[in-house]
């Protein structure tokens, strides 16, 4: 996602057990073929680059491809080719989800991806489409796969949905019967109960997003059930946060991922809408942890959240 899941939330989630893989946020093709200053954030996929996978955003066949081969010079478990966004700068260059609109072109480009980087993991993240046709959905996958794509992530929403109604999960499932080729699903897991159902369904895995920069810890709690009394240290996780972005992120970057981070981290707490109105005018860390220190004295028996009790 981007803005957010760069190294230091991927060092947060891994701080309580991590997951199995991890996402960089989408990266701009144009920006690391032309090789700009900040490029080497957004390919640090350390401290366990097998484990994370680079997604590229583009427009452009030749652009992409020399990217993914910038990329294949680094560490990863993957490269993905975002062809879901539907942000209106992305979508109106021919970027993201335009691609579910020029079939022909997106089938080029991962059959020259294929080619030139046998032994990449090649996967695509997508939407339904512009439109909700399950048939064009299927044949447009089927000619991915034909062009040796590895994987789909599915986020069942079209294009002009963006977050409106519940991602359409039947879709995901409709998607996995009807083709030989991983399929992940992704959209609206919000809980750590739901994270443990969704894994139980039929297709390879699923995708978390929005929920795993509000909890980090929700894969831990998914993944423990039996287990009794789990819980968080919300004021320590905060500061945690903080120090990892110090020192995994350009300084130029710090206050902005901060406060996207905390847009959704702050629905921890019962005044997340005045703390996040203070947290929106700090412009140093020192401000933040302030805010974020007082909140607790202010509120202490907050600080610590359990994990509500589970029928397991
Ligand atoms: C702030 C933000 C940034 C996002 N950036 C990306 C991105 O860079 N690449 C991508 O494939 N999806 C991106 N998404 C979409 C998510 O990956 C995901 O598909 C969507 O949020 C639904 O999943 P969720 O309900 O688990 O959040 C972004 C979403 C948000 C809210």
């Amino acid at each position: 996602m981007a803005s957010l899941t760069h190294r230091a939330l991927r060092e947060l989630v891994m701080s309580f057990g991590g997951c199995d893989e991890y996402f960089t946020e989408m990266i701009s093709a144009g920006a690391l073929v032309a090789g700009g200053p900040l490029e080497k954030f957004y390919l640090d996929s350390q401290p366990k680059p097998e484990l994370v996978v680079y997604q590229l955003v583009g427009d452009d066949t030749l652009t992409i491809v020399r990217a993914a081969e910038i990329m294949n010079r680094y560490p990863s478990r993957g490269i993905d080719i975002n062809m879901g966004c539907s942000a209106p700068f992305i979508k109106k260059k021919g970027g993201g989800v335009a691609w579910m609109l020029k079939q022909d072109q997106a089938v080029g480009l991962i059959d020259i991806l294929k080619r030139k980087s046998p032994t990449t993991r090649l996967s695509v993240k997508m939407r339904l489409g512009v439109q909700d046709d399950p048939e064009d959905l299927l044949q447009f996958c089927k000619r991915l796969k034909s062009a040796g794509l590895d994987r789909i992530t599915l986020h069942p929403r079209t294009a002009n949905q963006k977050f409106k109604r519940r991602a359409r999960w039947g879709a995901v499932q409709e998607l996995k019967e009807s083709i030989e080729l991983e399929v992940i699903g992704n959209g609206d897991i919000g809980t750590f109960i739901e994270l443990k159902e969704k894994s139980q369904g039929p297709w390879d895995g699923v995708m978390v997003g929005r929920a795993a920069v509000q909890q980090p810890w929700i894969f831990l709690w998914a993944q423990n059930l039996a287990e009794s009394r789990l819980s968080v240290d919300l004021e320590e996780t905060d500061l945690k946060f903080l120090h990892l972005l110090e020192i995994h992120q350009p300084k130029e970057f710090f206050i902005s991922r901060a406060l996207l981070f905390f847009s959704y981290f702050a629905h921890n707490v019962i005044w997340h809408h005045n703390l996040y109105t203070q947290l929106q005018k700090c412009t140093t860390r020192k401000e933040i942890e302030y805010l974020w220190r007082e909140y607790f004295v202010d509120n202490p028996e907050e600080r610590i959240k359990l994990r509500p009790e589970t029928s397991e």
